[in-house]
C-alpha cells in the first residue's frame, strides 16, 4: 500500500508536515496552543460535522507551492484541506480576528446570556469564545427568539433559546442510534431542535448529546441546578458496564457524586461515548472504581482550584509573533505575597496560610 504523501503547511508562522487530506483545523490542532482556531460545530469524533458556525474561519495567504495566489475570502478551516506549501493566518490576521468578532456577535444575537443560572456555565464553549472575542455591549435592539417549551424526555432538558444550531447533537444521535432521533425544524431564526413527533429521545446512548452540545441548550436533568461545575471535583472512574466501556468522569463534592459525564480531551471532545445507565443512574461512589483526579488539559474555569493533574496551557505565542509577549511576567519579580520556593501548582489540595509570607497576610 502506498503511503499518504505529506504536505507542508505554515500556520501563524509555524510550519508543520501533515498527511495529505488533513484539514487546516486539524493541522493547527497538531501544533496546538493559540494557533488552533476555535470550533463550535466541528467534532472530530463524529463522521459528519463542521461547516455551520464559521468560528473556525482563517485566512489563506498562500494557496500552495504550485499556485501561490491567496484565497480571496476567509475559509472554514474545519472544511478546507491543506495543500503543499500552503500558508495560513489565524491569530496573526486582522481580518480573521475581526470576522471572528462578528461571528461571536451573530451567535449571541439570540442568546439569552443567562449564564448566572445556566448549568453549562464554567464549561461552555460559547462563554469562552465570547470572553476571547466578544464585545462588551450589544447593537441588537429587537426581541430575542422565544420558543414553546418542549419536553424531550426524562433525562435531557432542552433550552432552545440557548441553541446555536451547530447540528452536533443531531449528528451524534444519527451516528449512535439506528434511527434518527431528532432534527432541526423550520428555517432561519425559526429553526429549532425537535424530536419531530414529540417523542422522547429514549435510546440508551442518547445522553451523549448533552456532552457534545457546546452551549447549555441540552443539559442533564439529574444534575440541573444542583451545583456549579467549578465547585465540583472531576475524578476519573470506571465500572464493569455491559453496554459501554464504563470509563467516565465523576463530578464530586466530598463523597457525593453530583454528575457523571464522558471523559473529555483537550478540545473538549468526548473520548468514549457512555451509556445512559452509567450517566444517569449510577450516582453513588460504591457504583464506581475511582481512579483519581481527572487530568484537566484545557484552559477552563474547571481547572481553578485543582492543584494536581492540571496541564499547563500550550503556549507558542513567541513563535507566532517572533518575540516573547510583554504580558507574561514572573509574579515574584513584583510581588512578595507567596514564597518563591513554593510552587502553588504542585501542592496537593488548596493552599494554606503557611504557603504565604507571614508578614504579608497579617
Ligand atoms: S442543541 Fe446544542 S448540540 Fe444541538 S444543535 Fe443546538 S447547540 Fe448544537
Ligand atoms: S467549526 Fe468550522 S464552521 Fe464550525
Amino acid at each position: 500500500m502506498s503511503e499518504t504523501p505529506k504536505f507542508k503547511v505554515t500556520i501563524d508562522n509555524i510550519t508543520i508536515e501533515v498527511p495529505a487530506g488533513t484539514t487546516i483545523l486539524n493541522a493547527a490542532r497538531m501544533i496546538g496552543g493559540d494557533v488552533t482556531p476555535p470550533a463550535m460545530c466541528y467534532y472530530s469524533k463524529l463522521k459528519e460535522s463542521g461547516g455551520k458556525c464559521r468560528t473556525c474561519l482563517v485566512e489563506v495567504s498562500k494557496g500552495s507551492e504550485k499556485d501561490p495566489r491567496p484565497m480571496p475570502k476567509l475559509v472554514a478551516s474545519c472544511r478546507t484541506t491543506v495543500m503543499d506549501g500552503m500558508e495560513v493566518k489565524n491569530i496573526t490576521s486582522e481580518r480573521v480576528v475581526d470576522a471572528r468578532k462578528g461571528v461571536v456577535e451573530m451567535l449571541l444575537i439570540n442568546h439569552p446570556l443567562d449564564c448566572p443560572v445556566c448549568d453549562q456555565a464554567g464549561e461552555c464553549d460559547l462563554q469562552d469564545l465570547s470572553y476571547e472575542h466578544g464585545s462588551e455591549g450589544t447593537r441588537y435592539e429587537f426581541d430575542r427568539r422565544t420558543f414553546e417549551k418542549e419536553d424531550i424526555g426524562p433525562y435531557i432538558q432542552l433550552h432552545m433559546t440557548r441553541c446555536i444550531l451547530c447540528y452536533r447533537c443531531v449528528n451524534t444521535a444519527k451516528e449512535l442510534t439506528n434511527r434518527r432521533e431528532h432534527g432541526i425544524l423550520e428555517r432561519g431564526d425559526h429553526s429549532e431542535i425537535s424530536t419531530l413527533l414529540g417523542k422522547a429521545l429514549d435510546n440508551e446512548f442518547i445522553g451523549n448529546v448533552i456532552d457534545v452540545c457546546p452551549v447549555g441548550a441540552l443539559t442533564d436533568k439529574t444534575f440541573r441546578f444542583k451545583n456549579r461545575v467549578w465547585f465540583t471535583k472531576p475524578m476519573d472512574a470506571h465500572r464493569d458496564c455491559p453496554t459501554c466501556s464504563g470509563k467516565v468522569r465523576l463530578w464530586m463534592r466530598g463523597d457525593e457524586v453530583y454528575r457523571v459525564t464522558a471523559r473529555k480531551d483537550q478540545w473538549n471532545e468526548v473520548e468514549e461515548w457512555i451509556c445512559n445507565e452509567c450517566r444517569f443512574e449510577k450516582k453513588e461512589t460504591k457504583d464506581w472504581v475511582i481512579e483519581g483526579p481527572s487530568k484537566v488539559s484545557r484552559t477552563s474555569v474547571i481547572s481553578q482550584g485543582h492543584y494536581v493533574n492540571t496541564e499547563k496551557p500550550h503556549i507558542l505565542i513567541d513563535k507566532v509573533i517572533g518575540k516573547q509577549p510583554k504580558l507574561l511576567m514572573d509574579i515574584h519579580a513584583i510581588s512578595e505575597v507567596n514564597r518563591p520556593e513554593i510552587k502553588l501548582s504542585e501542592i496537593e489540595g488548596p493552599a494554606h496560610s503557611d504557603d504565604f509570607k507571614d508578614d504579608v497576610i497579617k
